[in-house]
């Protein structure tokens, strides 16, 4: 067993809906275990300004999956930006909702709620004005501006569908999703900036719409300044359309179940997929989790340092935080720049009171030492979470002990794109927590372990992590491919949705998730196809196979290893790989990059021709000996040659 730590005297509960302590947390979960549709109700009514109030929770269930999504508050009527925006105005109106730091330390900007309501107003009516209404689809590729949050609002106030594609991703990514979701729009910037680098936003728009496609027109916001190249009639400067644009646009009124946004991401097979979130239930969904799990007040400074280019930042950025009328900070540097001390300079100048982060970034903090983290104030610190792999106890000690003083508790939060939302996790003031473990579900969420051959384990045990009843923030469907939800989620055990990762539970009841068991990748946080990587590769013409698999990084959790099987007559060397990386950098993104090559004679196959991915993940892993049953193998030679060649780094 190992240590549990008490909540710090510092954490006590302090906002009105808090849960007070474990009994409490108790309480809840049975509450929403016996009726989820009394007790998500009570939440919806009670936290989100609808138009007509839903009287219905759920309908439809995971059996019946595949005859159509799950709906919540199906008879409901609502526009999230009226809970975001509109309905704070009259006691937040001067209340900063989004506390935006620049690259540059200086750079500052405070924007009081009445103040993005104008904005969010003003880049609607832009819209709309290109030609953007209901239903139409529009992507955003920016970087961690201001304008972002806007964009998404103004999208979701005219009804449009908003699907952000992180700024890191190349033209070829950016034209693939404009392709599946056929979006009529995009909204960029010139450039992007992080760490003083520019990254070249409308230039990949440009390359991204050069070969044709369904986007009309394209809005920038000017942020750097740089040169950039411009089609009359298609581009629109933002200062432009959107600064001289009216402060009041009515916000088009939407049933609870159409869809808000699509977000991309990577699966074990084939290209991204446009998971679809809703109004009704994500709004409500996050709306609960931010304030219930952060133990959020009303005075808080709430930081989360992700980008709004993943789920974290839709749903614990500008969603959840705004319809709480919480201060919300928006980061658009990295943890380095000017220096590791960053993240804890800002905690000190703004008196940051929730802080939330990646593994990854602790790891990489930690390593540069402690003395970056002391020479800043964090006293206002009380809650520090954690989110996107599993966090290793180590890293959790460090972030509990010198970042946090030992004064405030982590939240490891446990959840997915799909989720929409946190799923499970600590509540910040009521959760004894354990160093590495997500701990316990959040009220609503009912995990259940199952074995491979699809028996439920019950009480501990490790097992495949599967949820058991339906949640109001969870993804509906897949964009334009609803058997693929399905046959993704649903399929490995009827009734139950299947998440993709392992999990542990304990003698308390304690998760502790071991991370996925599919061919996903998570690096840095970000999560990534084994099977794109390969498409990429394979499509080098020196490269006859490709296998990818992912190993322990001591930085970003995990690593990305790819086998390479050259074609006869060609050579491995220096250039290959440059080749191989570039192709990388332009199929997927400037965040794809593989770590570790390893140039094999052969894969490891089965004498039917199916590569033994399980080979390739031990040797990549460093457990060669740990290879389990390979009598199946058409060639142990081919074993043999790569486990002498393994790489490390
Ligand atoms: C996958 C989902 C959730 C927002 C960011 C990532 C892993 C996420 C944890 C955690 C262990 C975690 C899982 C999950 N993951 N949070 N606290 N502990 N693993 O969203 O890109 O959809 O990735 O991230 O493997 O399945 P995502």
């Amino acid at each position: 067993m190992s240590e549990i730590y008490t909540v710090p005297s510092r954490v006590t509960a302090g906002s009105p809906n808090a849960i007070t302590d474990l009994d409490a947390y108790r309480e809840h979960w049975a509450k929403a275990q016996r009726d989820p549709d009394g007790f998500w109700l009570r939440e919806t009514r009670s936290r989100i300004a609808w138009r007509t109030p839903p009287t219905q929770g759920l309908e439809g269930n995971y059996h019946d999956i595949a005859e159509g999504p799950i709906r919540w508050y199906a008879d409901g009527t609502l526009n999230v930006t009226e809970s975001c925006l509109d309905r704070h105005l009259s006691d937040r109106g001067d209340k900063v909702a989004i506390l935006w730091e620049g690259d540059e330390p200086s750079d500052i900007q405070r924007i009081t709620y009445r103040e993005l309501h104008a904005k969010v107003c003003q880049a609607s009516n832009a819209l709309k004005a290109m030609g953007v209404g209901r239903g139409d689809r529009v992507i955003i590729y920016m970087g961690m501006v201001p304008e972002a949050a806007v964009a998404m609002l103004a999208c979701a106030r005219i009804g449009a569908i908003h699907s952000v594609v992180f700024g890191g991703f190349s033209a070829e990514a950016v034209r693939d999703r404009c392709i599946d979701c056929d979006a009529k729009a995009i909204i960029t910037q010139d450039e992007g900036l992080r760490g003083s680098k520019t990254i070249p936003l409308k230039a990949t728009v440009d390359a991204a719409l050069e070969s044709g496609g369904p986007v009309k027109q394209v809005l920038v916001f000017k942020r750097t300044g740089g040169e950039v190249g411009w089609t009359e009639g298609r581009d629109h400067w933002w200062h432009e359309v959107v600064d001289s644009a009216s402060t009041s646009c009515e916000a088009e009124i939407l049933g609870a179940e159409d869809p808000l946004f699509i977000l991309y991401t990577s699966g074990s097979t084939g290209k991204p997929k446009g998971v679809v979130h809703t109004c009704g239930g994500y709004i409500t969904y996050t709306s609960y989790t931010h304030e219930t799990v952060f133990d959020l007040r009303e005075d808080d400074v709430y930081a989360c340092v992700a980008d709004v280019g993943w789920i974290t930042g839709h749903s614990y950025i500008v969603y959840g935080p705004l319809a709480n009328g919480a201060t919300t900070l928006m980061f658009e540097s990295i943890p380095t720049y000017p220096d590791a001390g960053r993240y804890w300079d800002m905690v000190a100048r703004h008196k940051i009171n929730i802080f939330y982060t990646a593994p990854t970034a602790i790891r990489a903090l930690a390593a540069q030492g402690d003395d970056h983290v002391k020479k800043h104030d964090r006293s206002s610190l009380r809650v520090l979470g954690t989110v996107g792999e599993p966090i290793n106890p180590a890293a959790w000690e460090w972030y509990y002990n010198v970042v946090g003083e030992g004064e405030c508790n982590i939240v490891d939060t446990w959840w997915q794109t799909e989720t929409g939302g946190i799923a499970i996790t600590p509540i910040a003031p009521a959760t004894p927590t354990a160093p590495g473990s997500a701990t316990l579900p959040m009220p609503g969420i009912m995990p259940q372990l199952m074995t491979p051959e699809g028996r439920v384990i019950i009480g501990p045990g490790e097992g495949l992590l599967c949820l058991a009843h339906p949640w109001p923030g969870q993804a509906r469907t897949v964009w334009g491919d609803h058997p693929r939800f399905v046959k993704t989620y649903f399929e490995h055990f009827p009734g139950l949705y299947f998440t993709g990762d392992g999990c542990k539970r304990d003698e308390l009841g304690y998760h502790w998730i071991t991370g996925r068991v599919d061919d996903v990748i998570n690096v840095s946080g970000h999560r990534m196809g084994t099977a794109e990587f390969e498409s990429v590769l394979v499509s080098q013409g020196a490269v006859a196979e490709a296998g990818v698999v992912g190993f322990p990084h001591p930085i970003k959790g995990q690593g990305v290893y790819a086998y390479i099987v050259l074609e006869p007559g060609q050579t491995w060397s220096d250039d290959v790989v440059a080749a191989l990386n570039q192709a990388c950098r332009e199929q997927i993104g400037a965040h794809a990059k593989v770590d570790l090559y390893q140039h094999v004679p052969g894969l490891p196959k089965t004498r039917s021709g199916k590569v033994m991915r399980r080979i390739l993940r031990k040797v990549a892993e460093g457990e060669p000996e740990a290879l389990g049953d390979v009598s199946t193998l058409a060639d142990p030679s081919v074993v043999e040659a790569i486990i002498a060649g393994a790489k490390s780094v």
